[in-house]
C-alpha cells in the first residue's frame, strides 16, 4: 500500500510544539468520533508525550470532545508495577491524562509484574485486548523518538523489532532503562491511520535527520520504519530540525 509522504511541521520551541500537538489532538479526536463514533489513541512516554497531554487541558475546543467515546492505549510500557512513577502511564496520568475524566475501562494499561505472571504474559494479554477492540487501526499513534532513533520500545538492532504475527512483544535487555518492557510491534503500529512523531531538542537532531533520510533502514533507525496509512506527521521543534536540509 502506498502511503502519503511524511509531513514535517517545525515549531519554534518545545512549549509551542506541545501546545500545537494538544490542539491537533483535540481536533483529531473530534474527527475520529465524527467518522467512526469512537476515537482510539495510542500514547507515548517521554517528556513530549506528557507535555502534549498537559496542553490538551488548555485547548478551548476540548469541551466539544465526548471523553466517554475515547479509548487510550500505549505504544509501549515499562514493565513496572501499577502506579510506579517510572511507568509511562503514571507519568501521562500526572501530566493531564488523569484529569480528562476518562472511564477507567477505556484506559488500556499494560499489566506490570504486580498483576502479570511474566512480561510475555503481559504482552500477550495486551495484544489480545488490542485485538478484541478491533484496534488494528488506531486513529493516531503518538511516538516520542530517542536520540538513538528508537520508537515505542523498538530499539536499533534489537530482536523485538523482528516480532511477527504479534500485536505486542515482550522486550528484554532494553538499552534504555528499565530493561524490561512491553511494546506494540511494527506490524501493529503500521496499521494506524496516523503516526505522529513528537520530537524536541538538539540531542534529537541526528535521529530526526537519520529517520527522514531516503536511505534510512529500520533496523538501524526504528523511527524510519513507520508511516500511517493516512498520514505521517513529524511534529518537531527547531532544535530537533536543525540537521534537516531544506
Ligand atoms: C521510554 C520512553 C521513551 C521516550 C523517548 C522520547 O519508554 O523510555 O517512552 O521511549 O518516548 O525516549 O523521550 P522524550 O520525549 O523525553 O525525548
Amino acid at each position: 500500500m502506498t502511503r502519503p509522504d511524511p509531513v514535517i511541521v517545525i515549531h519554534p520551541d518545545r512549549q509551542s510544539l506541545a501546545d500545537a500537538i494538544g490542539a491537533r489532538l483535540v481536533t483529531a479526536i473530534l474527527d475520529a468520533q465524527a467518522a467512526r463514533g469512537r476515537a482510539q489513541l495510542a500514547l507515548t512516554g517521554g517528556s513530549m508525550g506528557s507535555a502534549s497531554l498537559a496542553s490538551v487541558s488548555a485547548v478551548a475546543g476540548r469541551s466539544a470532545v465526548d471523553w466517554s467515546g475515547f479509548d487510550v492505549w500505549w505504544g509501549d510500557e515499562r514493565y513496572l508495577p501499577a502506579g510506579d512513577p517510572e511507568r509511562n502511564d503514571t507519568q501521562n496520568d500526572a501530566a493531564g491524562l488523569g484529569r480528562l475524566g476518562l472511564h477507567p475501562d477505556h484506559v488500556h494499561r499494560v499489566a506490570g509484574p504486580d498483576t502479570a505472571e511474566s512480561v510475555e504474559a503481559s504482552a500477550a494479554a495486551y495484544g489480545e485486548t488490542v485485538r478484541e477492540h478491533g484496534t488494528g487501526a488506531f486513529d493516531v499513534v503518538l511516538l516520542g523518538v530517542g536520540p538513538d532513533g528508537h520508537v515505542a520500545s523498538l530499539f536499533p538492532h534489537h530482536p523485538a523489532q523482528q516480532a511477527t504475527d504479534a500485536v505486542a512483544v515482550a522486550v528484554h535487555d532494553s538499552p534504555k532503562p528499565p530493561p524490561v518492557r512491553v511494546s506494540l510491534t511494527f506490524e501493529c503500529l503500521r496499521r494506524s491511520r496516523e503516526v505522529w512523531f513528537l520530537v524536541a531538542g538538539d540531542d534529537k537532531a541526528v535521529a530526526v535527520a537519520a529517520a527522514l533520510a531516503p536511505e534510512a533502514d529500520r533496523w538501524d533507525v526504528p523511527a524510519s520504519g513507520l508511516a500511517g496509512s493516512e498520514a505521517t506527521r513529524w511534529l518537531i521543534d527547531r532544535a530537533a530540525a536543525s540537521r534537516l536540509h531544506s
